[in-house]
């Protein structure tokens, strides 16, 4: 979910939606806004899109200095206006927005109804906002209180906005698990589940920490813990520009991304890369070089792309260090009791760097002494802070919902760091070395050769297997987790059913899909494996499937085979993901473009999932 808040001299509304809009990536279950007029509330919601709260509001009197905003994902109850936030008390004393789930709500819930009170929707959220509400009468103390009271006992992750016309100039914000980042400005603040709402109008930030509690005026802001202490606000200058988080001409964010993937792909190995000393600095990483080279094995643990990402890091760094890797979904990682141990590297990737179930698996294998490093796309998120060590991926603001360019930066940071340690390790020599360092350092350039000129064939591509039913990817080796992003990606994008497999493993089972009807993407460049998998292509073309080949420049065999090929550049293997990936996400793109699919934001899905 995605929340925002403002107060100050301005019309909060305007400021407010347009920081919902910016937020949408975070879920479009619902949207909504309450305000303070004239020390009253008015609460404004509905399902669906902002744009469909920006219709419903049309006409009706919005005028106010203090407002807060809420996106939402549903978790507790299904999408519709009843469920939507912001969420208010019967006396119309109190409205409140919620980001993140309340573990223990039942119980406050009974207890709640045991005292009388009826419930108008199914969210922990309404059951959080009469807890404290309960509290505030039965105290007679501030809201700030009975926030501090009600948070000592609610179990879960949460990020809160509270606003009453008791005090209408004021925000009181709360948070644990979920961010919130507060900007300041001359006689104003402004509040988010990122900066982005507020770049338009202040660079400076506060990021608030885990059981702080905000209390927000138009010119004052105090910081305080959960056990009512003053804590000193730490500003932070941003260094992002609007332009970073605009469409500029672009149909859809997804395709500016895609086509930003040079620069990103250089922007994360800028500095850091030295093509003429032959050198990689990765000072976070330097840090714990001695611990990573003598390390038994890397967890590495994400979720989604991030995940896939992590599947190329680990047969680079068990091929080039020699370290052994297990790649975890986090969500079973943090549930199943593993063995972690003092010393432990784990290895987190993450573009948002606050997926709930990525940063709780993370605290639990700091508290039992692991060294946790991250690779992270967000400066200054949970995980970012959570990590001893790490390296920014520099991709920039993602906004479209499917990753593409921050998955490409993930795999560059993460050759950078596989590269780096084999070398301190010397588990390669000096000419591999070299010779790794100047295949990465030519890879913007080769992305840029596959976006100049395979654009119009991968759209053509997509124009004829639109309205196919199911899609197998296939690919082995350093593009076998490709096929599985390939996968992802148009399963996201244009709800097709997709596959991704190892190609060798279809023949214990896919291959019964494989007919004159469906569609197989292989992901075939020139490799080690490249007559095992032109094998595979022929025992699908020997099924009658439609085959679909990203393949390396001039390979004949290849092209004979297929029914449709794309071209990319010959780059090393081990670089060879960060080039095949680029025609699976246009394929998609465009595969939703003409599906008429809001590729953004595709149904269901958020960028950041701040729930387990
Ligand atoms: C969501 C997004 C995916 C992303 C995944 C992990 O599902 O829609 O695009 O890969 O979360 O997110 P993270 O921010 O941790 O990389």
């Amino acid at each position: 979910c995605g929340i925002v808040g403002y107060t100050g001299p301005r019309q909060a509304f305007s400021i407010v939606l347009d920081g919902l809009k910016r937020l949408e990536y975070r879920g479009y279950d619902s949207a909504g806004i309450a305000l303070v007029q004239e020390n009253k509330l008015n609460v404004f919601k509905k399902a669906g899109k902002v744009a469909n709260l920006e219709t419903a509001v049309s006409g009706h009197d919005v005028s106010s200095h203090t407002a807060i905003g809420h996106t939402r994902w549903a978790t507790h109850g299904e999408p519709s206006d009843r469920n939507a936030h912001p969420h208010y008390t019967p006396d119309g004393q109190i409205a409140m927005i919620h980001n993140g789930i309340i573990e223990n709500y039942q119980t406050i819930k009974n207890e709640l109804i045991s005292k009388g009170y009826e419930f108008k929707s199914d969210t922990d959220t309404e059951v959080l906002l009469y807890f404290i509400s309960e509290i505030k009468k039965n105290n007679a103390c501030s809201l700030e209180e009975a926030v501090r009271i009600a948070l000592k006992r609610v179990v879960g992750a949460y990020v809160i906005l509270l606003i009453e016309p008791e005090h209408p100039e004021t925000i009181i914000a709360a948070r644990k698990g979920s961010p919130l980042v507060i900007g300041i400005g001359k006689g104003e603040h402004f509040l988010g589940s990122d900066a982005s709402p507020m770049l338009a109008y202040t660079n400076e930030v506060v990021y608030i920490n885990d059981y702080e509690l905000a209390i927000v005026k138009p010119d004052e802001l105090i910081l305080k813990n959960i056990g009512n202490e003053r804590v000193t606000p730490y500003v932070q200058k941003l260094d992002l520009e609007l332009a970073a988080i605009e469409k500029g001409g672009y149909d859809h964010f997804m395709l500016k991304e895609i086509i930003e993937q040079p620069q990103a792909i250089f922007d994360s190995m800028r500095g850091r890369l030295d093509l003429d000393k032959l050198t990689i600095t990765l000072s976070g990483i330097e840090q714990y070089a001695e611990q990573i080279c003598k390390a038994n094995r890397i967890v590495i643990v994400s979720c989604g792309t991030s995940w896939h990402a992590g599947l190329v890091a680990e047969y680079l760094i068990e091929e080039l260090c020699r370290i052994n890797v297990e790649v975890e979904y986090a969500s079973e990682f943090r549930y199943r009791n593993p063995i972690v141990n003092e010393g432990d590297v784990i290895l987190a990737i993450s573009q948002s760097g606050e997926t709930a179930d990525t940063l709780v698996a993370l605290e639990n294998a700091k508290s039992k002494g692991a060294i946790i490093l991250g690779v992270v796309n967000v400066v200054g998120s949970s995980i970012a802070r959570l990590s001893h060590a790490g390296a920014y991926t520099h991709a920039g603001p993602e906004i479209g919902v499917a990753s593409t360019k921050a998955f490409t930066a993930q795999l560059t940071v993460l050759e950078l760091i596989a590269i780096k340690i084999a070398h301190i390790k010397k588990t390669i020599d000096e000419q591999q070395y070299a010779h790794l360092l100047k295949e990465l350092s030519a890879v913007p350039d080769k992305v840029q050769t596959i976006l100049d000129t395979q654009l119009p064939k991968i759209r053509e591509i997509a124009r004829k297997y639109k309205d196919a039913r199911d899609f197998l990817y296939l690919g082995r080796g350093y593009n076998f987790p490709i096929a599985l992003e390939g996968a992802l990606k148009l399963k996201e994008i244009t709800y097709i059913h997709a596959e991704g497999y190892p190609a060798a493993e279809m023949k214990h089972g896919p291959i019964a899909l494989v007919d004159e009807n469906l569609p197989v993407v292989f992901v075939a460049t020139k490799d080690r494996y490249h007559e095992k998998i032109v094998s595979n292509i022929q025992e699908v073309k020997a099924r009658k499937g439609r085959i679909i080949a990203v393949i390396t420049e001039g390979d004949e065999v290849s092209k004979g085979l297929a029914e449709d090929y794309i071209e990319i550049p010959d780059a090393d293997e081990i670089v060879a993901p960060i080039l095949s990936v680029i025609p699976l996400q246009l394929l998609s793109y465009y595969m939703g473009v003409e599906r008429n699919q809001d590729v953004d934001k595709p149904r269901n899905l958020a960028k950041s999932v701040t729930v387990e």
